[in-house]
């Protein structure tokens, strides 16, 4: 989602929630004791920060169970020129997980964003996908002609066979790459639009919305011991983006295409997140068609309208509370991200302070609200600093993980 997408889409939740006064989201009571379960927390990370901020790193291996390559994985870092793959970012980020026992949760194979130019620019079709007609171009002399020859080439854009080739070979040849190291992957990220069809991209344009069943399949067939998700933004609660997308794993399952899980991303605002039954509701609802569900890159806005006596740290509080307690209250809810760790890093700007750990990597509210819901997990990693401390000392030894020196990182694998 882009960030004009974003920030639209903020306004017009807070407009909303204003509307709706303060009962959009009440706090919840704490889950007898029970109900608590061990659900790993994960978090979006990028390698620069890691190598570069010990703070940063400190508190990953502190305070999470899993990392998610916020941009690393993306088919512009990898496949940066048509053939030619680059893992040497990607590499480093697994590695470092590997060595330090993290599970990695692939993000993203197919996307309508975040693509490389040669794939914008042979769909004629700009980043989020809006339609390009076909331009004509009338057959001229000379070298002026065959100049304008090769543009009209470019600007019809892509043959379905062409781009579905090249969509099925990033699939295979990236998840070739990793097999073994990362056991699951967003294989399609964002499909639907809010009006519940599918969404624009350069896959949906020209190979058709069966782009996501081609995608599903290569991707099992690449490595079929991989977890296989779709994930999505804005279908967290009832409506017809949610429909859209019930109606369109009904459909693929019904024709036997592998998929394992859902990713609800739960980018929010506190001027207008879901309560923890609509999260439970719309959970269960992808629980009972036999999937996994993960919250996939959650944070929670803080800025925008100033509403007076509204605690914005407390309200945070609530929101990240409630998507928790519904994960721990679910037993497919199997993994809770956060879209980064610190303020500082957050892709939306340290003004939305929309994470966890405020800019200067101190715990806010909010974390002490997951940490609630997920106390039983919480309790087992209070080895914060066994983990840190190994690392450190790691590091400190100028052993191959040390990334003071960065002289460890191999630049590929394989
Ligand atoms: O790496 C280049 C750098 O070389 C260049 O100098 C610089 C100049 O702008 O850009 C850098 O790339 C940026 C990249 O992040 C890495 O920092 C891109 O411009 C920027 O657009 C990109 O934004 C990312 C965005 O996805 C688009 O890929 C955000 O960091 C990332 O948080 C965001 O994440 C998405 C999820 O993948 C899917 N769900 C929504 C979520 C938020 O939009």
């Amino acid at each position: 989602m882009g960030p004009c997408r974003v920030l639209r889409r903020i306004g017009v939740l807070a407009v909303l929630a204003l509307l709706a006064g303060p009962q959009v989201a009440s706090a919840q009571a704490a889950p007898p004791k029970e109900t608590l379960r061990a659900v790993p927390l994960g978090t979006a990370v990028r390698l620069s920060a890691l190598r570069d901020d010990t703070r940063y790193r400190d508190t990953f291996l502190r305070e999470f169970d899993s990392l998610t390559p916020e941009n690393e994985l993306k088919m512009a870092a990898l496949q940066p020129r048509r053939g030619q793959f680059d893992f040497t970012t990607a590499d480093a980020l697994v590695d470092f997980a590997r060595r330090n026992g993290r599970p990695v949760h692939g993000h993203a194979l197919v996307w309508g964003l975040a693509l490389p130019p040669w794939v914008i620019d042979h769909g004629a079709s700009d980043e989020i996908g809006l339609r390009l007609p076909p331009i004509v171009l009338p057959a001229l002399p000379g070298a002026l002609g065959k100049g304008l020859a090769n543009s009209a080439t470019v600007l019809t854009g892509w043959r379905r066979d062409e781009l579905l080739s090249i969509m099925t070979t990033h699939i295979r040849t990236v998840m070739r790459h990793f097999a073994g190291d990362v056991a699951e992957w967003d294989v399609v990220n964002e499909p639907m639009a809010d009006d519940g069809g599918p969404s624009p991209s350069v896959w949906r344009r020209f190979i058709g919305p069966d782009y996501v069943e081609h995608a599903l399949r290569a991707a099992r067939a690449a490595d079929p011991k991989a977890k296989l998700f779709i994930n999505e933004y804005g279908v967290e609660a009832p409506g017809r983006k949610l429909e859209g997308l019930v109606e369109l794993v009904r459909d693929l399952q019904k024709r036997d295409v592998p998929l394992d899980g859902i990713g609800l991303q739960m980018h929010s605002h506190i001027l207008g997140f879901h309560d923890q039954a609509t999260l439970e509701g719309t959970m269960r609802r992808f629980a009972a068609m036999g999937l996994e569900v993960q919250v996939t890159e959650m944070d929670v806005g803080t800025s925008l309208l100033n509403v007076a006596g509204l605690d914005r740290l407390t309200r945070q509080a609530e929101a990240y509370g409630a998507a928790a307690r519904a994960c721990n209250a679910v037993a497919a809810c199997q993994r809770f991200t956060t879209w980064g760790i610190t303020d500082r890093l957050s892709w939306i700007g340290v003004g939305e302070a929309p994470l966890l750990f405020d800019a200067a990597y101190k715990p806010k509210p909010a974390f002490a609200a997951v940490r609630n819901a997920f106390a039983p997990r919480m309790e087992r990693a209070a080895a914060p600093a066994r983990q840190a401390r190994r690392w450190r000392w790691r590091a400190g030894t100028g052993a191959r993980c040390g990334w003071g020196s960065c002289s460890g990182l191999r630049a590929g694998r394989r």
